[in-house]
């Protein structure tokens, strides 16, 4: 785990709120495993205060890449970060990272929740694994992580909520093509994760999000109820078997 300035390589805005940030941070890039994330100061006054947690979407050589959306003060900061500046980074975190058993992968990702999803994607695949993306959004707009898909050269499904974009309906239809032979990794919104429970057979590992405050254990801002207490998910998570969590 390291705390350090990283140089923003790309800061691109990709389409509706969406954007990709390149950050050069080998020492992070080198110790990244699915499932991680980072902590970034999105801005360099006190106003919004405190870091913000991202994904850690994808390493190439020494470089992380992070898709985030513009939800608010704190990324709508981020999003104004010129190229060549500097940021401090903190990470990897999390100890909870993707199990890979089973030959066969259905990744899960309901908006920007793709992003918790795509370096397994490449982790299993290296690993010889059959990898197939389920992407879902409300719309077209809203699955701005496509062109990385596409360019990575991944079996992929859409759905969008309105049809504007693959099929229409939402990603918990697909079951209905995959037998329960397929593991499934799952990222998106507590309302996803909730429709999920209910579709049973399956062995699911959800990463989940929880507002974070420190990102490292400290401070429980974080924690989420499971059978066996609360845990924090941003040191016992972000990833959990789908039986453990309660919603
Ligand atoms: C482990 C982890 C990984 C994440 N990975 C990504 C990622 O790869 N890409 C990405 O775009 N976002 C990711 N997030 C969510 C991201 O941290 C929040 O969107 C961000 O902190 C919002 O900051 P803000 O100041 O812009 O918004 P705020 O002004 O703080 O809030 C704006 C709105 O977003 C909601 N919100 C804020 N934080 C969260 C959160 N953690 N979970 C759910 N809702 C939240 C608030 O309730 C509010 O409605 C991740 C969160 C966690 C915990
Ligand atoms: S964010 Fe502080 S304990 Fe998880």
């Amino acid at each position: 785990m390291k705390d350090l300035l990283a140089k923003v390589e790309r800061n691109q805005h990709l389409r509706g709120r969406l954007y990709l940030l390149e950050l050069f941070a080998p020492s992070i890039a080198r110790g990244s495993r699915a499932g991680q994330f980072v902590m970034l100061k999105v801005s360099k006054s006190l106003d919004p205060m405190g870091r913000r947690a991202f994904a850690i979407a994808d390493v190439r050589e020494d470089r992380i890449l992070i898709f985030y959306e513009v939800v608010g003060k704190g990324t709508h900061a981020l999003s104004n970060i010129r190229e060549g500046e500097d940021i401090y980074l903190f990470g990897p975190l999390g100890k909870g990272v993707f199990p890979k058993e089973g030959d066969r992968h259905l990744l899960l990702g309901g908006g920007v929740g793709l992003a918790g999803l795509t370096l397994l994607g490449k982790e299993l695949r290296k690993e010889g694994k059959r990898v197939i993306f389920v992407y879902g959004g409300k719309s077209e707009e809203h699955l701005g992580m496509e062109g990385w898909l596409k360019e990575e050269g991944f079996e992929y499904i859409l759905y969008t909520e309105d049809g504007s974009r693959g099929r229409k309906g939402l990603i918990t239809d697909v079951f209905k093509d995959f037998d329960t032979s397929w593991t499934v990794h799952a990222c998106g919104p507590k309302a996803m994760f909730r429709a999920l429970k209910g579709i049973k057979g399956y062995k699911m590992y959800f990463s989940l999000e929880s507002r974070m405050a420190c990102g490292w254990g400290v401070c429980l801002g974080c924690v989420v109820r499971t059978k066996e207490g609360y845990k924090r998910v941003c040191y016992e998570g972000p990833v959990f078997d789908s039986e453990e969590v309660i919603f």
